[in-house]
């Protein structure tokens, strides 16, 4: 197991009824800034929980956060901010806007001319205003997690950062404001908690068997509970144990000590930038080309997921490797997600050659072996 060092400040507040207690836990003594979406929370009751809640304290709204949010967009709500004086921010939607928000606060106290150099040039995060969440979309575990992904259409970018400085001081989750989720993004959410599962796990063995037997657990409960809430999406006890397999999928909690993969995402996320795919399409689009290309390095991995999550019963380890990948595909077909490029109707052999440039000018080394390069993403992305 290699060495590691964990630090959670999140308090998290799960189940029915608990956005009631942002008045206990929202600071009094600072005006603060409720950011939010497309108008979701207008539409499910959120927002009237939300502001029902807030009756008292000093605050604004800033709306208006797109999906894969937006540099420019961020920039406005920093401007606000700079304005009105705020002291806290409280993102209530999706992973989106809860990204944003953590990039807004550590926009707000940059010291340099462009928060952007945060994510490009990876510097570091001095300060970052305090901040917290209503998370409605299980997803990104960004409700738990110190990471933002913000794209600046104007670069053809979608990149993240991550620091300590924007870990939510709380996060409320109520499974059921998620009964009124389209099922795009329900399936989106479900993918999107595979793939982080898989990045962390489907590498190679250092000898960490209880974070291997936690990850496996999350992808079983996962499968075994996605055709319930298909089957009726106001499954309260199948929405709460997926918005929970998505937080702990991306809390970085159950991946201590394992080497890590996230080639995947780093594909992805070119195809986002391109295409304008949602997040976890791109996803379900490029992991079984991936798992293909590297089959022999993650074969031990990829065949204990097929004994313990998919049943199998096949002795030989590459063969077992290969079902693997077979069954993760099939499970994306069963559900409804799409797993080719023709599919969005997306030609694979300009997406390759696209994201080949993108990665050979930026010198970029993926993965557990650091070999997903400019040339192994167009052996994938021409595979799809
Ligand atoms: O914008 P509104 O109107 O609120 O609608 C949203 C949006 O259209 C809607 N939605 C959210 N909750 C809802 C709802 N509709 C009905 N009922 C609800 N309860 O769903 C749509 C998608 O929302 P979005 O926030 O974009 O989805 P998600 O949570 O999947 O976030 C995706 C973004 O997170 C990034 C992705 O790259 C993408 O930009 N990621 C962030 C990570 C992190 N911070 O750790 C890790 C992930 O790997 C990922 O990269
Ligand atoms: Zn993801």
């Amino acid at each position: 197991m290699n060495n590691f060092e964990y630090y959670r400040p999140t308090r998290i507040l799960f189940g029915k009824g608990q956005i009631e207690q942002l008045s206990r836990l929202l600071p009094r003594d600072t005006k603060i800034l409720m950011v939010y979406g497309g108008g979701s929370i207008k539409k499910n009751g959120v927002y009237d929980q939300v502001t029902a809640a807030l009756k008292g304290f000093d605050y604004l709204e800033f709306g208006g956060v797109e999906p894969n949010p937006e540099y420019e967009t961020c920039m406005r709500a920093i401007e606000l901010v700079k304005k009105e004086n705020i002291g806290f921010l409280l993102s209530v939607g999706g992973g989106s806007t809860l990204d944003a928000t953590k990039f807004i606060a550590a926009g707000a106290k940059f010291a340099g001319q462009d928060p952007y150099d945060i994510i490009t040039k990876g510097l570091p995060v001095a300060d970052a205003l305090p901040l917290a969440s209503v998370i409605t979309l299980p997803a990104t575990g960004s409700e738990m997690n110190g990471n933002a992904v913000i794209s600046r259409a104007s670069m053809g970018l979608k990149a993240s950062f991550v620091s300590e400085k924007v870990y939510p001081q709380f996060s409320v989750i109520d499974p059921s404001v998620t009964f009124t989720l389209p099922v795009r993004q329900t399936l989106n959410g479900i993918v999107d908690t595979f793939v982080h599962t898989m990045e962390q796990y489907c590498t190679y063995d250092v000898n960490t068997p209880l974070q291997d037997e936690w990850m496996l657990a999350l992808m079983r409960v996962l499968i075994a509970e996605t055709p319930k809430v298909l089957a009726d999406p106001e499954d309260f006890n199948a929405r709460a144990n997926i918005f929970w397999c998505a937080t702990c999928g991306l809390n970085h909690f159950m991946s201590l000590g394992c080497v890590q993969d996230w080639a995947t995402h780093g594909i992805g996320h070119e195809l986002t930038a391109d295409y304008g795919l949602d997040h976890a399409q791109a996803l379900a689009v490029v992991l079984p080309r991936l798992l293909q290309t590297q089959k022999a390095t993650k074969k031990g991995k990829l065949a204990k997921l097929a004994y313990e999550v998919f049943g199998v019963n096949e002795p030989d380890e590459i063969k077992a490797a290969g079902v693997a990948i077979y069954k993760i595909e099939e499970f994306f077909g069963s559900i409804g997600m799409k797993t080719h490029l023709k599919d969005y109707g997306i030609d694979r052999t300009e997406a390759a050659e696209k994201t080949r440039a993108k990665f050979a000018a930026r010198d970029i080394h993926l993965g557990e072996h650091a070999n997903i390069t400019a040339d192994t993403a167009y052996e994938i992305l021409m595979g799809s």
